[in-house]
């Protein structure tokens, strides 16, 4: 969809991804603890988020904690997770506020009990929401995602529901966390890395990358601008050729 940003209309990437990068390293370049870094990242993507929407993108979808994240020390962990917290307490309110519909993706039978149960609150809360489909990755891996989505199928052909050959991409698809989402079309990822870190490795395979040296607690609408000035200056083929003219041999 086409939108205009202080005057030139440029193509709004419908669903936009976000790895968060960069928080610890914002609070050291502060002399500060790493979790004065995430709590500020968790105030930039409440910004993030009204920004979005208001630049046009649809789906906002965000990595806030990986399988891999547990490997931090238990202070960064329960920081994270009491941001979180914080954040779940008042999201549903927010959320109706702006029209905005919360997901989570992940497994997150392994969170505390009370964040689980606050995530099904405001997930309950906001599905009628027709705004931003902003969705939280937590405790997510793509792989172990990918694995969960296999298991689920497996059990369905051990039970006849469905048949081994029927098992299309499409099939695939339906049983991931981001079932009700479309693939991102940008993912952003922020402070210098450039890697996925297994971040929605499925749903990634056709995405533009931008990757920037801004730290995530400084990325505001600005950033988001550049992003996506970035994103009209690529080419989107999907393995195709340019105009969808067909090369025949
Ligand atoms: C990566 O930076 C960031 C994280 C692992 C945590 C992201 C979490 C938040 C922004 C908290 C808010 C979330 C919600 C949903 C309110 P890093 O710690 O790896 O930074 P570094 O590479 O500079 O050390």
């Amino acid at each position: 969809m086409q939108g205009t940003i202080d005057g030139v209309t440029y193509e709004i990437p419908r669903h936009i991804a976000v790895i968060m990068d960069g928080n610890g390293r914002w609070a050291k370049k502060r002399l500060m603890p790493r979790g004065f870094g995430h709590r500020q990242g968790g105030k930039t993507l409440e910004q993030a988020c009204e920004d979005v929407w208001h630049l046009g993108v649809q789906y906002f979808t965000v990595y806030a904690f990986s399988t891999e994240n547990w490997k931090r020390s238990v202070e960064e962990v329960t920081g994270i997770m009491n941001i979180l917290r914080n954040y779940l307490k008042t999201a549903a309110e927010r959320c109706n506020r702006e029209n905005m519909r919360m997901r989570v993706i992940g497994d997150r039978t392994i969170l505390d009990a009370d964040i689980q149960s606050e995530i099904h609150r405001v997930e309950e809360a906001t599905k009628q929401n027709t705004g931003l489909q902003f969705t939280v990755a937590i405790n997510y891996g793509g792989r172990d995602e990918i694995r969960r989505a296999m298991v689920k199928i497996a059990k369905e052909v051990e039970e006849g529901k469905l048949s081994a050959d029927a098992v299309t991409d499409e099939v695939i698809k339906n049983h991931l966390d981001t079932w009700e989402l479309p693939d991102p079309d940008l993912l952003i990822r922020t402070s210098g890395e450039e890697r996925i870190s297994n971040f929605l490795l499925w749903q990634l395979a056709y995405a533009e990358f931008y990757f920037t040296d801004v730290l995530w607690p400084d990325f505001d609408r600005k950033c988001f601008i550049d992003a996506i000035k970035y994103y009209n200056s690529r080419d989107r083929r999907y393995g195709g050729v340019k105009d969808d003219k067909k090369i025949r041999k």
